[in-house]
Formats: C-alpha cells, structure tokens, sequence
C-alpha cells in the first residue's frame, strides 16, 4: 500500500477543536429568513412536507447535498471546454481517465444521475426472487431492486442502531449475518453484494477497509459479485483515514483505488461524489461492461454522453478528481462532527460518531411523545422548519413504503438529516442551526403528529402531502413569536 505524507489539520492555539475552511468565497448567491407566520403558512401550503416547499420560503436549505454542493473554480472553467459531440466527445475520453485515476477501473457506462445506474444495474442483474445482502438498503436503491422483483436484505452491525455510540465503522456489514444469509438463500438467488460507502440511511455512517475485505473473501469463497455504491465515497475513505488503524498515513487517492479494487462494480451519483450532475457505472470485466452497456443508448444517452449535458460530463471528471483531495472532502464531516459535538453537549440526541453528508437528529428520542405511526421525524422536520426556516430531510417511517396490508413499515431509527452541503454554509450558519434546535429541544412538548392526506404508492416521502393531528404548528409558531418578539 502506498504511504505518502498527506495534508494535516489546522490546529488552533486556544485548542478549541473548529473546522477551518480551506477555500475562499468567490460567487455568493443572497438568502432570506421570512418571517415565522409565512414559515407557518409555507409549511401548510407544503402539506407539511420539506420537499414541497419552495426555496423563496427557506433560508437554510439543508434538505441534501445531492447536486447542492459547491463547485470549484476549476469545475466551472472545465466546463467552457466542452467538447460538444452527440458520440466520441472528447469530455468522455476526460471523464474516462479520471475514472481509472479514481476507481482504477476502465470500462465506464454514464447514466443521467444515480438511480438510473441503480435501474441498469437492476435490470440486469436482479430477478424474481433475488435477493441483495447490503450494508443498509438506500430508498431508490430499493425502489429499482423490488420493481426487478428482488428484495434487499440488511446485514448491519448491531452497533449501527445505537445512536450515541463511539463505534467508529457503524457501516460495516455484518460477516456472520452474511455467510448465513448466503447458506439461507442459496448463492444462486444472490446477484451481488451491496456495499454503500458512508451509508446514507444509516445517518451516513462509514464501512472499514477491514470489513470489506471480509466481505470480498465471503464473497469470493461463494463466487459473488460486490457492487459498490460511491455516491459518498470520498467521505468514507477520509473516515477510513481518520479512524482505521494503518491508514493514517496514506493518501485518500490510495485508499479509494484499494476499495474500489475489491469490487467489481463501482456505480455513483454525480450530484454527490462530484458536485455535479449524472453518474456512471464502471467496471474492470468485460463480460460485465458487455452485459450493461447495451441499456445506455436505450434508458439513458449515448454511451459518451449518457443523458448527461457535456459541460457537466467535464465538471463531474474534475470533481471526480477532487474527491481525493482532503482539504475538499473533509469540510462536511468537518462541519457535521462539530454539530454533533455542540448538541450533544445540549442533550439533544443525535447520531453519533458524525459521519457523512449531514448532522443526524434522533427524532424517537427528541419527539418521544409522538408514536412512529405518526411521523416523529416528519413532524420535527416540519416544526424546526416553523421555528427556524431552515429544510431538513424526513429519514423515517415517512421513507420506507407500506406492506402488502397497507400498514407503514416502522423505521429502524426516526431521523431528521439537516444535510450539510460541500463548502456552501458558513460556521455562524451552522451555530443558528444548533442555536434553533435548542430551542426546540426547550419547547418539544408543543409538537405534535402527523398523518397522511395524499399518499403515492411508491417513494411517498418526496411528494406525499400530510397534515397536523392537532393545531401543534400554530401553537408552537406563537411561542417562538413571545419568545423571540419581532426577531425572524
Ligand atoms: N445512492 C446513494 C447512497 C445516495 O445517497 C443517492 C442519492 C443515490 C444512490 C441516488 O443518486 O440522486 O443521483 O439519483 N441521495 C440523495 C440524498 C437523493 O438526498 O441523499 P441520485
């Protein structure tokens, strides 16, 4: 394994333990707070789901970091020498090279975003009755496996349903759970093994490089596949650096190319791992490439376009190679540790350790009061938007579907994702941030449940409408109002 010296942290003289960017600001866009009574009817008029509100009405947006990070000033000026070309851009050949410098891989298919790669990926590879062990399942991820007719099995560590705990790799999947399920379902029903880098569900928690390489010599004893899903990978690789023993030392452009080394399909959203747009699947067997490539021209573009605009295809190469740089990849573990680290010390629950793409609040803790067949996280969401303008993301039982009865699918944990996006918020942002939820946590007994009025029969959380139990939203904009007078 290569070991290079790489960049070290700042740190400060008054040893206070503050993330310290490493960028500077060169284009900003103006943001507003509107006032708590527009909060109030905004999140009516949203059927009390974040993701229908509209960004006029949020000051804050911490709904994701997909395609919301910042971009570099090399990203952009990349993006003025797009080759335009419906096939044999020259921005492909680009984006090829910065894939085998990345993932070391030199097939490589683009798709429009991430969910398509999970659609190809499915289609190919999932039947009636298949069934996907993973680390922990990602809500399209799911969606594209079941419409195949397979189902995913999760194999996490039981350290992973802990919410305060000091388990560094809360991703990892789990060996025994594996060799058994492989003993239980017959190797022949498994297409493949999905290993999710920093575990977006799981409150973006990390995998260890010692875990993959159990679940690599699992999967070869059996003759599986392991499928990758990089979306957050940069992350786990700097988590892996910060937490692994060995790994201190190397470089994140080694620890990427030994994970993805010991996989043999590597598939990412652009919108995350690159602050860009698209994403792609990408493989060293042939056999492989031949057996997807086919489905590009039919779902997604061309095969060096792959329904992404070429500018982007550009910008995601040089993301791509900025994902191995640590003074880019670690501004948002960097920012969601000191969060997790302030409202911890408040005795607001959130996950712990901080892991990738966002601070994690444990709503079943926070809203212990409200059942899960009432939206814990949805209703917290929707009540810190009231009291804050700021947009979190429901990562609950509003998130999973029903079962075949009809009855929601209780979540295994309640939570709030206030998603730090890439170098685009400022320290004293995040303080409001932490300031609010306090406030909140003060004042929790005001809020109340929710309940479905327009429900989609697949992924209702993104434009499902709900409404309140009670007249919670009102009564907790009023107190925020007597508390805070004619502050916003
Ligand atoms: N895999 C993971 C781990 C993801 O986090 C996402 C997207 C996808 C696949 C799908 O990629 O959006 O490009 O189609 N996560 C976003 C989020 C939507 O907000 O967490 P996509």
């Amino acid at each position: 394994m290569e070991k290079i010296s790489t960049k070290a942290t700042v740190r400060f003289f008054n040893g206070k333990d503050i993330p310290l960017e490493m960028h500077k600001v060169k284009i900003v866009q103006s943001i507003s707070l509107v006032p708590v009574e527009r909060r109030l009817e905004a999140i009516r008029e949203a059927g009390f789901n974040s993701f229908l509100l509209t960004t006029n009405d949020i000051f804050l947006d911490m709904l994701t970091d997909s395609g919301t990070n910042a971009q570099s000033d090399a990203q952009v000026s990349k993006m003025f020498i797009a080759d335009e070309a419906y096939a044999g851009s020259q921005s492909f050949t680009r984006f090829q090279e910065s894939v085998l410098q990345v993932f070391g891989k030199k097939y490589v298919m683009p798709a429009h975003q991430g969910r398509a790669a999970e659609h190809l990926l499915s289609k190919t590879f999932v039947k009636e009755g298949s069934v996907i062990p993973t680390n922990y399942h990602f809500t399209t991820t799911l969606a594209h496996i079941q419409l195949c007719g397979g189902r995913v099995l999760e194999i996490y560590t039981d350290e992973a349903m802990k919410v305060k705990s000091s388990f560094p790799f809360k991703g990892n999947l789990d060996i025994e759970k594996l060799e058994k399920a492989i003993m239980d379902y017959g190797k022949e029903n498994i297409p493949f093994i999905r290993m999710e880098a920093s575990t977006n569900l799981l409150g973006g928690q990390p995998f260890s490089m010692e875990n993959l390489r159990q679940v690599r010599k699992v999967a070869d004893k059996h003759g599986l596949l392991i499928v990758l899903d990089a979306s957050l990978v940069g992350e786990n690789a700097y988590m892996i650096k910060q937490r692994e023993e060995g790994y201190r030392d190397c470089s994140l452009a080694s620890i990427l190319l030994e994970m993805s080394g010991m996989c043999d399909i590597v598939y990412f959203s652009g919108r995350k791992v690159s602050s860009s747009r698209g994403g792609a699947i990408c493989t060293n067997r042939q056999e492989i490439f031949d057996k997807i490539k086919f489905l590009i021209p039919v779902y997604e573009g061309f095969l060096t376009y792959g329904g992404i605009p070429i500018k982007e295809l550009e910008s995601m190469a040089e993301g791509l190679k900025e994902t191995v740089d640590e003074h880019v990849v670690n501004q948002s573990p960097g920012y969601i540790a000191y969060m997790v680290r302030e409202l911890d010390k408040l005795g607001i629950p959130v996950i712990m350790p901080g892991g990738a793409l966002g601070c994690h609040v444990d709503a079943g803790q926070f809203l212990s009061h409200i059942p899960q067949k009432e939206y814990p996280a949805g209703s917290l969401i929707a009540a810190y938007y009231i009291i804050s303008g700021v947009r979190g993301m429901e990562r609950g039982t509003m998130s999973n579907n029903r079962d075949v009865n009809g009855d929601d699918i209780l979540a295994d944990l309640e939570l709030m994702r206030l998603a730090v996006p890439r170098r685009v918020y400022t320290l004293s942002q995040i303080e409001y941030v932490i300031d609010r939820l306090n406030w909140l946590y003060q004042n929790r007994e005001l809020v109340g449940g929710l309940r479905f009025t327009e429900e989609p029969p697949l992924l209702r959380f993104f434009i499902g409408r709900l409404e309140p139990l009670s007249d919670w939203p009102a009564k907790l904009a009023e107190k925020y109002r007597s508390d805070f007078g004619d502050s916003l």
